[in-house]
């Protein structure tokens, strides 16, 4: 056990998928893995480990902003063992191009700040993902028919954004879309020898304000946990 996680030694597989939503963790277990047990409810940050076609795999959730996910990812790197962790999550689109419903593969995530900003400094570092999981998943969403957007994303601090003019910076430079989370998950990975990945659903469109109707998201969502699972394993 840690502070923030009640799993027993052995109960966390060494692939994690993170979704920001517990009940998503919850829902992506009960429907795409077999075997499936509770191992954390601390807080109500649900995590759930079974298997997907024979492999060991912990469904987590990651809670939102980076803040809450530098918590569970370093526990589960640095207390269980994880090795291969995926963000699995929803982000605004920031291009005309990318339309609600695509999938957006993060390869790297600029950011205000982080909570490795104090490691940093005054170096503006560049967190990127895992290549390996990154072709992989491309490969998975374009045989799934998604399509499919490879490229950087914007990890902010706030969802209320008072600062317009850096969505227009984002846009400007080809940023794809904006979400939470995915430039610490980066971070951490790259500082502890792990493999990382965001894989993102468009729900909201910052241009066109377009969003993705609620009776789509599961399907949505579920198409993403596929991709993952396959990105892991391959
Ligand atoms: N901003 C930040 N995070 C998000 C958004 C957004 O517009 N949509 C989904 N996650």
């Amino acid at each position: 056990m840690t502070i923030h996680i009640g799993a027993q030694p052995g109960d966390i597989a060494e692939t994690v998928l993170l979704p920001g939503d517990p009940y998503r963790a919850k829902w992506a277990a009960e429907t795409f893995l077999k075997d499936v047990k509770l191992v954390n409810e601390v807080r109500g940050m649900l995590g759930f480990t079974g298997t997907w076609k024979g492999n060991r795999v912990t469904i987590h959730g990651s809670g939102m902003g980076m803040p809450s996910l530098s918590i569970y990812v370093n526990e589960l790197i640095k207390d269980y063992g994880a090795k291969t962790l995926i963000r699995i999550g929803s982000c605004g689109a920031m291009q005309e191009k990318v339309k609600v419903r695509d999938i957006i593969l993060a390869m790297t995530a600029t950011t205000l700040s982080t909570p490795s900003s104090g490691i940093f400094k005054e170096m503006n570092f560049a967190p990127c993902c895992d290549y390996g999981l990154l072709r992989a998943a491309a490969d998975a969403s374009q045989k799934k028919g998604s399509d499919t957007h490879v490229g950087g994303i914007y990890s902010s601090d706030v969802f209320y954004d008072e600062r317009p003019d850096l969505n227009k910076q984002m846009t400007r430079h080809g940023i794809l879309g904006v979400e939470m989370e995915a430039a610490e998950l980066y971070n951490l990975a790259l500082r502890h020898d792990c493999r990382a990945l965001a894989v993102l659903t468009v729900s909201d469109h910052l241009i066109t304000g377009d969003a993705l109707p609620s009776d789509q998201r599961e399907k949505s969502f579920g198409d993403m946990v596929e991709i993952a699972l396959e990105a892991a394993f391959t």
